[in-house]
This record gives C-alpha cells, structure tokens and sequence, in this order.
C-alpha cells in the first residue's frame, strides 16, 4: 500500500516539499493551503510533471482536511515566512495561531501520524504543535538540524574544495542564531575538520551557517529559504516512511538529555517508522554544554512568551 505524507501550505517550503517526495516516489502526497485554488493549482501542474519525471506518485491539493485522513507523515509548513529585518522570533505570535489551528485539523483526521514541523521560530512552533495534539514526544519532530548541517556542509565543501559527499556537520541547539555548529563532530572523508582548518575559517563557517537563514532572506528580500530546508524535510520523512533508522539532528523534546528539561531542541535522534526511536547523548566540552545551555536559555524565553499568551 502507498503511505500518504500530507504538505499543509502550499507556499515555497511546501510546494518544494511536495515536488521532491513525489520525484524521490516516497508516498503520495496531499498539498493543503488556506488559499482556495493555490494548493489545486501546485499539485495538478506537479501531476502533469510526473509522466517526464517518470514517477508514480499522486498528488491531491485541497483546502479540505479531510483529504489529508489517515497520513503516515505531516510536515506542516505553514505560516508567514520572515521578511528581511525580521527576526524567526518576530513570527512568533502569528505562527502560533497558525501552528494551534493547523495542528487540531490535522489531529483528527491522522492521529497516528508523525508531525514534523517546519514553520519559524521552528523550536517554539513545535511546543504548539506538542501541546495541542498530545502527541508522544516520538511523533512531534521540528526541522531544524539537518537544514542548517546541510548549509555548514555546504560551506565547508565550498572552502576546502571537496566533493559536499564527503562532508559531515554536526549542528545542536535552537534553530536560530544562538545554534551550536560543532566542527569537531564536523568531518571531510572522516577527518575532523579541526585537523583541515585554521581556527579562523572554521570560525567563519560556523559563523555562516548560523546566520544561512538570514543570509538568504538578506539576498531574496521578499521571502525566506526554500530549496534546502524542503530537502531537508523530506529527508526526515524518507527516515520516517521508509524506517531507515538514520541518525539526523532534529528539535525533539527532551526530559533531561544534554542537561535540558522539557524544551524542544536540536539533538542527534534515530529516525524510523515510530518517528524518533532514540535521542542520541554524545559528550560534550565545557564550552560547547554552555553554548547549548545559551541556546536552550533563548528558546525556554520564547516558549515562556507563548506560554504568557496562553499557547
Ligand atoms: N493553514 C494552511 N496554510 C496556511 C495557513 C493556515 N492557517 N496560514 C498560512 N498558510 C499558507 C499560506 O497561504 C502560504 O501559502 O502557508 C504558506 C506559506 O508559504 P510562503 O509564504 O511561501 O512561506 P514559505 O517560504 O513556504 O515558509 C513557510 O517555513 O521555513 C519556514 O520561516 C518559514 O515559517 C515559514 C514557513
């Protein structure tokens, strides 16, 4: 039986997710905007790519939940994005009430479904989404960590001159300025990248990858990134749908992992058919513990703040 992963919002994240599960074949897909005609629209024209991409995958767009019943996996995407001087935090309030909305639709008609949430201020929204559908703390996964070790992957290939296959990044913390890139986790070919680099460029890229989102947004100006964080995305749901057990960096809730209590927060976790099957402890320096504490202490104020509003 083809599994069934359901996109809400059909804006640039989401319409770019729905593209690259159907191409990869992962499972039918269902495209859910609040803009009548926009997720129709998405999904016929990606229907009509799928005999030149030669995939069989269905696409459905809808303004109905209904459509979306029985998913195995729903990434949900919506929201407004961040406009350029805008903090992830600024989106705060609007993207709770969206996330509250969007995740007691998608509760009813998929309570078995694993959640995985895109929308910024990424670790915050996943305490919306937690709370509200009463998920198991396996089913309520943020995208965060492999977005932005894909940017530090992406930057480390860049300056040594590496094919980007050779290159691991290991990102922990908030999805936000205070991330915690960790380059002695980071590794070319297995080598870390302490032994490729002077202290300064590493630096530079651990710098870079922590403001990889506001670069972009400096540079599209009326938008946010959406390339990689939908390959990212489905690269959570592949884990998921085809239970690979991979070990990614996503935002999971943790009761006492890394000295962290009741916060959503980017962690190595193992990804399979149960959504997270396991959070992954590695020992951390002095600093690096204190930069994950920083990072910890900037997201418990957004999640008070949600808290203070009543989400
Ligand atoms: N229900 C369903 N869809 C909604 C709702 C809602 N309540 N509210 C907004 N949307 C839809 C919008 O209509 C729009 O089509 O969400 C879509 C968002 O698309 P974009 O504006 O193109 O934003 P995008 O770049 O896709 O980013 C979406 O992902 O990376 C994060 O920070 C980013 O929070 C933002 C989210």
């Amino acid at each position: 039986m083809k599994q069934k992963i359901t996109v809400v919002g059909a804006g640039n994240v989401g319409a770019t997710t729905a593209q690259r599960i159907c191409e990869k074949e992962l499972a039918d897909v269902v495209l859910l905007d609040i803009i009548e005609g926009v997720p129709q629209g998405k999904s016929l024209d990606l229907v009509e790519a799928s005999p030149v991409e030669k995939h069989d995958a269905f696409v459905t767009g809808t303004n109905n939940y209904e459509d979306t019943r029985d998913s195995d996996v729903v990434i949900i995407t919506a929201g407004i994005p961040r406009k350029p001087g805008m903090s992830r935090d600024d989106l705060l309030k609007t993207n709770a009430k969206i996330i509250k909305n969007v995740t007691m639709q998608i509760c009813k008609y998929s309570p078995e479904a694993t959640l995985i949430i895109v929308s910024n201020p990424l670790d915050a929204m996943c305490h919306v989404a937690y709370n509200v559908s009463g998920f198991p703390k396996n089913r309520v996964l943020g995208m965060a960590g492999v977005l932005d070790s894909s940017r530090m992957r992406a930057f480390i290939a860049m300056e040594l001159d590496v094919s980007i296959e050779n290159t691991t990044a290991f990102v922990l913390g908030g999805h936000g300025d205070t991330m915690v890139p960790l380059p002695r986790y980071s590794t070319v070919a297995g080598i870390p990248i302490t032994e490729l680099m002077l202290p300064d460029r590493i630096d530079a890229i651990c710098k870079r990858t922590a403001s990889g989102g506001g670069e972009i947004v400096s540079l599209l100006k009326t938008g946010s990134a959406f390339y990689a964080p939908a390959s990212s995305a489905v690269e959570m749901a592949k884990a998921i749908i085809r239970d690979k057990k991979q070990i990614l960096p996503c935002a999971v809730l943790l009761e006492g992992e890394y000295g962290i209590n009741d916060l959503f927060i980017g962690v190595p976790v193992k990804l399979g058919k149960n959504g997270m099957e396991e959070i992954i402890q590695i020992n951390l320096t002095e600093q690096e513990q204190g930069a994950l504490n920083h990072s910890a202490d900037s997201v418990r104020e957004l999640v008070k703040t949600l808290a203070d509003w009543g989400f």
